[in-house]
C-alpha cells in the first residue's frame, strides 16, 4: 500500500468509541477540563501535582524561543518522586514490581526502598565529586538500579544523560563526550533473550574516548566477569553503602534536570534539555489525568525502555511524583515464551498499559491466542505512543488485550515535549481508531499550511504549538542556532514539531508521520543523515543514501542504495558487513532492512541525491532481505527515472 492511501485509508476510518458511563463517572479528568483558562490549570496543576520547598511567584515568561517556568520556585524532582510518599506515610507502598528476564528474578520495591538504594547512591556519587551541575552518563538495561542512578543524580542535582543500552560505542561515547560528562553509570552486562549484552564492554570502549569520564560506577546484574580498571571503576555495591540521610538539593525551576539525545536531520544527534520545575508539573500532569491514575488501586504498566524518553517521563519522573505501583520488565515481549507480557500482566494485576503500535503489531502478528491464555480482566485502560497507530492494530488492542472495555489513549509527543501533547481523555473522549484527537488541556496545538495559515476541518499540513507548555525542551544543549533553526524558523514564535497532521469535521488531529529526513522505526527515531554517514564511514563504500519504507510491523523500515568503491563487488557477504557497521556504528536499531548495490545513485544537475525517487523505488517494492542486492530492475529502475527526472527540470 502506498503512503497516500494508507493516509486516505486512515481518514476515512469511521468507526466511533464514546467512553462508557461507569468509566466517565469516576474519571480523574471530567469534562468541564477543556473550558478551563490555560494560566489558571497550569498554576493549579503547579501546586497540586508538585511539593516545593518555595513556592512559585509567576507562572511563566515567554522569550521566544525559550519559556521559563514557575519562577522563583525551589523544588527537588527526586524528593517529590520518593520523600514525599514516605513522609505522608506511603512508604510501604509499592514502587516498582520489576520482573527481570530469567523467569523467576523478580523484587519488589517499595517508596521506602527506592529513597534507601537512592541515598545511598547518592551518598557514593558525592565520595566521587559528584555535585549540583555534574554532568552523569547512565548506560544501562531495564533494571530498578536505573531508575535509581537517575533519582540520585537528581536528588544532589547534578544532570543526567540516559544513553540506551542498544546504543553503540561511538553512540554513547558522543553523547559522553558532547555533555562532557564527569562520572558513568552503567552494569557488567545486560540480559537480553536469554544471552548477555556486554553494556561494560561498550561502556569501556566509550569511556577511552571520552577524557572528561573520571569515575565508572558498575552494578553487577549477570556475575559474569568485566574488566575493572583500578581507580576509575567502581563496583556499585562498594560504592553506594552509606545509607545517612542525603538532602535533596534545592533546585532552581529551570536548572537542568537531564539532557536527553536524539536523532535530528544532521548527523550530529541533539541534546534536548529539560529542567525541573516545568518537567515534573507536565508529566505528573499528563500521567494523572491521561492514565487515569488512582494510585491505591492501580496497576500501571509503561512497557518502553529508561533510554527514550518514554522511559523518563512515564516510567520514572511522571508516575513516581504520582505515587503510582509501576510494573518494570527487564526482558523482550517474546522470551522465553509469546505469552510473558501477558504472564506479567496478569501476575501484577496490570489495570493500565501502555505500549507502541509496533509491539501491538508484533503481538498481533503471533496472534491473540498468547493473551488469551491469560486473565487480563484487571486491565481498564490502554495506551499508544511513538507512531501512527494503524486502525487494524487499534482495534486488535481494543479487542484482544482491551476485551473491548477499555479506552485506548493514542498519545502524540516527542522528546521534545518532554510530556503528553495530544490525546484523548477517557472517560471524555470518543476515540476514533488511529486519530490521537485532541491537544491535551493547556496545550495550544494547530495544523498549518505553508503560507502559514491555520487550516480548518478537513484540511491537512504541519503540526505547530502556538503557546508554551511546561514541559517543553529548554532549547538544544550547546546548539542555540540549530534550536532555532529546527523548531523556531518556519513560523514565527510557533513550535514546528516535524510531524504532518490533518484535522477531521470534528477538531480531532490525525498524525500522519514524519515531514522531514527522520524515520521511525519501531516507534525509534532515527535520522537517513545518520544512517548514511555510518555507510559511507566504511572503507569500501563510496557513497550511500537511505530512506524508508512502510513495514507492516516496524512501521517503517530502513533501505539503503550504496554504490561502492570501484574494483569492489556487492555481495551477500558485502550486505551482511555493511549492515553491522552501522549497527557498530551506532547501535542495531539503525540496521538496514535492504541494501541496494547500484554503481551511482540518481542526481540532480547541482548533485543533489534525489531522496524522493529513492523514497518511491524504497517504497513501492516489497524488498526482501537479500533479493535486492544489486537487483538489476531496481538499479535500471533508478538510472532510468534519474534521467527521466533530470528532463523534467530542463
Ligand atoms: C516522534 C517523536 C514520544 C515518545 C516516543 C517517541 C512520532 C510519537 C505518536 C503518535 C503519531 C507519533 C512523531 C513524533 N510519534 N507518538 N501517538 N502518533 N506519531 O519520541 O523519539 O521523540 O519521536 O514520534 O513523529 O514527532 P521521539
Amino acid at each position: 500500500m502506498t503512503r497516500e492511501k494508507d493516509i486516505d485509508t486512515l481518514f476515512l476510518e469511521e468507526r466511533r468509541y464514546p467512553p462508557s458511563a461507569e468509566f466517565a463517572a469516576q474519571a480523574n479528568a471530567q469534562p468541564g477540563i477543556y473550558e478551563e483558562d490555560f494560566d489558571a490549570f497550569w498554576e493549579r496543576e503547579g501546586r497540586e501535582r508538585v511539593a516545593w520547598f518555595e513556592p512559585f511567584t509567576k507562572l511563566y515568561e515567554w522569550e521566544p524561543p525559550y519559556a521559563r517556568w514557575y519562577l522563583g520556585g525551589k523544588l527537588n524532582v527526586a524528593w517529590n518522586c520518593l520523600d514525599k510518599h514516605v513522609e505522608a506515610g506511603r512508604g510501604d507502598s509499592v514502587a516498582y514490581y520489576w520482573e527481570g528476564e530469567p523467569e523467576g528474578d523478580r523484587r519488589e520495591l517499595t517508596y521506602a526502598d527506592l529513597l534507601a538504594e537512592v541515598t545511598k547512591l547518592a551518598n557514593g556519587l558525592k565520595q566521587l565529586g559528584v555535585g549540583k551541575g555534574t554532568p552523569v552518563g547512565i548506560y544501562m538495561g531495564m533494571v530498578p538500579e536505573a531508575p535509581v542512578a537517575m533519582l540520585a543524580c537528581a536528588r544532589l542535582g547534578a544532570p543526567h544523560t540516559v544513553v540506551f543500552g542498544g546504543f553503540s560505542a561511538d553512540s554513547l561515547a558522543g553523547r559522553l563526550q558532547d555533555m562532557e560528562c564527569e562520572v558513568l553509570i552503567t552494569q557488567d552486562e545486560a540480559w537480553r533473550r536469554g544471552t548477555t549484552v556486554p553494556l561494560k564492554r561498550t561502556a569501556d570502549e566509550a569511556v577511552a574516548a571520552s577524557p572528561t569520564v573520571q569515575s565508572v560506577i558498575v552494578l553487577r546484574r549477570t556475575g559474569n566477569d568485566v574488566p575493572m580498571t583500578a581507580g576509575r571503576d567502581h563496583w556499585w555495591h562498594e560504592l553506594a553503602v552509606d545509607a545517612s540521610a542525603c538532602p535533596a538539593e534545592p533546585m532552581d525551576p529551570e536548572d537542568l534536570l537531564y539532557l536527553l539525545y536524539t536523532s535530528g536531520t544532521t548527523a550530529k544527534p541533539k541534546g534536548i534539555a529539560h529542567t525541573t520545575a516545568g518537567y515534573l508539573v507536565g508529566v505528573a500532569t499528563t500521567h494523572h489525568y491521561i492514565f487515569d491514575l488512582k494510585r491505591d488501586a492501580d496497576v500501571y504498566w509503561c512497557a518502553a525502555d529508561v533510554g527514550w524518553v518514554t522511559g523518563h517521563s512515564y516510567i520514572v519522573y511522571g508516575p513516581l511524583c504520582n505515587g503510582a505501583a509501576s510494573v518494570m520488565y527487564e526482558g523482550t515481549p517474546d522470551f522465553p515464551d509469546k505469552d510473558r507480557w501477558w504472564e506479567v500482566a496478569e501476575r501484577y494485576g496490570v489495570t493500565i498499559l501502555y505500549t507502541a503500535p509496533t509491539a501491538i503489531r508484533s503481538h498481533m502478528k503471533w496472534g491473540p491466542e498468547h493473551a488469551a491464555k491469560h486473565d487480563l480482566s484487571k486491565l481498564r485502560l490502554l495506551g499508544s505512543v511513538g507512531e501512527p497507530i494503524n486502525p487494524e492494530a487499534w482495534i486488535w488492542y481494543h479487542e484482544h488485550i482491551g476485551g473491548e472495555r477499555c479506552p485506548i489513549v493514542d498519545t502524540w509527543w516527542q522528546t521534545e515535549t518532554g510530556m503528553i501533547m495530544i490525546t484523548p481523555l477517557p472517560g471524555i473522549t470518543t476515540t476514533k481508531p488511529g486519530s490521537a484527537t485532541k491537544p491535551f488541556p493547556g496545550v495550544d496545538a494547530a495544523i498549518y499550511n505553508d503560507a502559514g495559515e491555520e487550516v480548518g476541518p478537513g484540511g491537512g499540513g504541519y503540526l505547530v504549538l502556538r503557546r508554551p507548555w511546561p514541559a517543553m525542551l529548554r532549547g538544544l544543549y550547546k546548539e542555540h542556532d540549530r534550536y532555532v533553526d529546527t523548531y523556531w524558523s518556519r513560523y514565527d514564535d510557533v513550535y514546528f514539531a516535524g510531524d504532518g497532521a490533518r484535522v477531521d469535521e470534528d477538531s480531532d488531529f490525525w498524525l500522519l508521520g514524519r515531514v522531514d529526513d527522520v524515520m521511525n522505526v519501531s516507534g525509534h527515531r532515527i535520522s537517513t543523515i545518520e544512517v548514511e554517514s555510518a555507510l559511507v564511514d566504511h572503507h569500501d563504500v563510496a557513497e550511500a543514501a537511505v530512506a524508508a519504507r512502510h513495514d507492516g510491523t516496524t512501521g517503517q523500515a530502513i533501505v539503503a542504495f550504496v554504490t561502492l568503491k570501484s574494483g569492489i563487488e556487492g555481495s551477500v557477504a558485502m550486505l551482511e558487513e555493511l549492515r553491522d557497521h552501522v549497527a557498530k556504528k551506532i547501535g542495531p536499531i539503525a540496521k538496514p532492512a535492504n541494501i541496494v548495490f547500484t554503481p551511482e545513485l540518481p542526481k540532480t544537475r547541482s548533485g543533489k541525491i534525489m531522496r524522493r525517487l529513492l523514497r518511491d523505488v524504497a517504497e513501492n517494492r516489497p524488498l526482501g532481505d537479500t533479493t535486492t542486492l544489486a537487483d538489476p530492475t531496481v538499479v535500471e529502475e533508478l538510472r532510468h527515472r534519474g534521467a527521466e527526472e533530470q528532463s523534467n527540470e530542463d
